[in-house]
């Protein structure tokens, strides 16, 4: 427990993906827990932790120029600590310290439950702690029932990564794959079920191998059947499906469990089976494609969406036509595209990086308007259908209007006050945008 008297406030700046939005949150109340205050302001804080990202260098740029930005204050109060925390901590390691003399601490993925006593021991004056363990996430319990509040909670379910796509750094800074016991999830979910959540999101960067290694066998459909059981909850949600391991046993499960909502992220990555092969994604267009097939004809409803990678090396105009024609054929309800970023130690990173960054802008604009042009349609279609939307918070537009999802995923706008805010409503899609529909309450 920290003094009282001497109560430090920490800010926590967040980066990536919702695997650190939801290492934040644990962090966070492992420090209140450890006795410190969150402060709501970087101005305010006596420290800051960055939670960083390093999938493309443009994330890794955006905590580089907050660090920097804090050099002076530093310079002037030498009592101010800055912690780098998360993928880049672990993909840099004590280079940080050498490159940001500012910086007081470092912490990978594996290490945040170690966060409070590291960060203590710097409290305390000793200089540069570091902790980024070449080793598997343990399965803690501390964190189980850590949530920032709303009624969305995100589980994961597993850690690391053992597939390798050649683009990719989260096997180097997560490390392998690594499964939590059914039962440690179920517990977590009843817990932030009794604290208020409603809509659960599984977390994994491969949920479709969860299971592998656990002594009790049990597959990710299996799971899903466990938590559609659980009392009180109203939504499950989850992600990321890798392709090469989404299969009928899953779309089933979609289909078949009523809580399980009808939607899917399956990222494509590219429409060219030689970038594919490059990428190491271990299937081709056509399988994807099957797949694709097999699930819209057992779950026509539901919602689709992808990530698409544009000018990997040696992606020549042929491979991003058939990117492009792939995003026509598919016609996802959203997608994600991300010009290419070479990632050392990644494998790819050892090719010439040879699509130039005006070429990269050019395929990534081109793919975002085509993108921007089908899910106008596909919201348009809905107009007239009826959705079941959990009310999520105040649009930022009006006061008088909310925001959610449909069970598609895709987002919903719906005239109304705060009292919604937590409700699963039904409605009417009066309007669509290339972004979200317009839900009429059913009086
Ligand atoms: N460059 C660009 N995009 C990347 N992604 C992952 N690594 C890279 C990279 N090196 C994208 C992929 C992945 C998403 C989370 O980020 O599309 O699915
Ligand atoms: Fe998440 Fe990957 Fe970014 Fe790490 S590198 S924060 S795992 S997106």
């Amino acid at each position: 427990m920290v003094n009282q008297s001497v109560k430090k406030t920490v800010f926590i700046r967040t980066f990536g993906c919702q695997m650190n939005m939801r290492d934040s949150e644990i962090i966070r109340e492992m420090l209140q827990e450890a006795g410190y205050a969150m402060a709501v302001s970087l101005e305010e804080a006596d420290a800051v932790l960055f939670n960083t990202c390093s999938v493309r260098q443009h994330a890794e740029d955006r905590v580089i120029g907050n660090i920097r930005a804090l050099a002076a204050r530093k310079k002037i109060n030498s009592d101010f600590k800055i912690g780098v925390l998360g993928c880049m901590a672990k993909r840099h390691g004590e280079m940080l310290f050498k490159e940001y003399p500012q910086v007081d601490m470092v912490v990978g993925p594996s290490d945040i439950y170690a966060v409070p006593e590291l960060f203590g021991r710097v409290l305390s004056g000793e200089e540069k702690v570091i902790a980024v363990k070449n080793i598997k996430r343990p399965h803690k319990k501390v964190g189980n029932t850590y949530w920032d509040g709303g009624f969305s909670a995100f589980v994961n379910i597993m850690y690391g990564c053992n597939n390798f796509c050649s683009y990719c750094i989260v096997p180097y800074v997560r490390g392998r794959e690594v499964s939590r016991p059914k039962n440690d999830i179920v517990n977590e979910i009843k817990e932030l079920v009794d604290k208020g959540a409603r809509e659960i999101t599984l977390l994994g960067q491969n949920v479709n191998s969860y299971g592998k290694g656990l002594t009790n066998k049990i597959k990710f459909p299996e799971l899903l059947e466990e938590v559609n059981k659980i009392e009180g909850v109203s939504r499950i949600r989850f992600t990321t499906s890798h392709p090469k391991d989404a299969d009928k046993s899953l779309f089933r499960a979609i289909k078949d469990l009523d809580k399980v909502c009808e939607s899917l992220h399956l990222p494509l990555q590219s429409g060219s089976n030689k970038i594919l092969d490059l990428m190491n994604r271990k299937y081709t267009y056509e399988e994807y494609l099957d797949k694709i097939d097999l699930f819209r004809n057992m779950v026509p409803e539901a919602g689709l969406s992808t990530d698409i990678v544009v000018g990997f090396p040696s992606e020549k105009e042929k491979d991003h036509n058939l990117t492009r024609k792939a995003m026509q054929e598919i016609r996802y309800n959203s997608a994600f595209i991300f010009k290419y970023s070479p990632r050392a130690p990644a494998l790819s990173s050892c090719l010439v990086d040879d699509v130039s960054e005006e070429v990269k802008k050019e395929r990534n604009n081109e793919l975002l308007e085509i993108q921007k042009k089908i899910a106008h349609k596909k919201n348009k279609a809905l107009i007239g259908t009826l959705q079941e939307v959990l009310i999520e918070k105040v649009s930022r537009m009006s006061d008088k209007e909310m925001v959610g999802r449909a069970r598609n995923n895709v987002s919903c706008v719906v005239e109304g006050d705060e009292s919604l805010i937590g409700k699963l409503v039904q409605g009417e899609v009066v309007g669509a945008s290339a972004y979200t529909l317009k839900v009429g309450l059913l009086k």
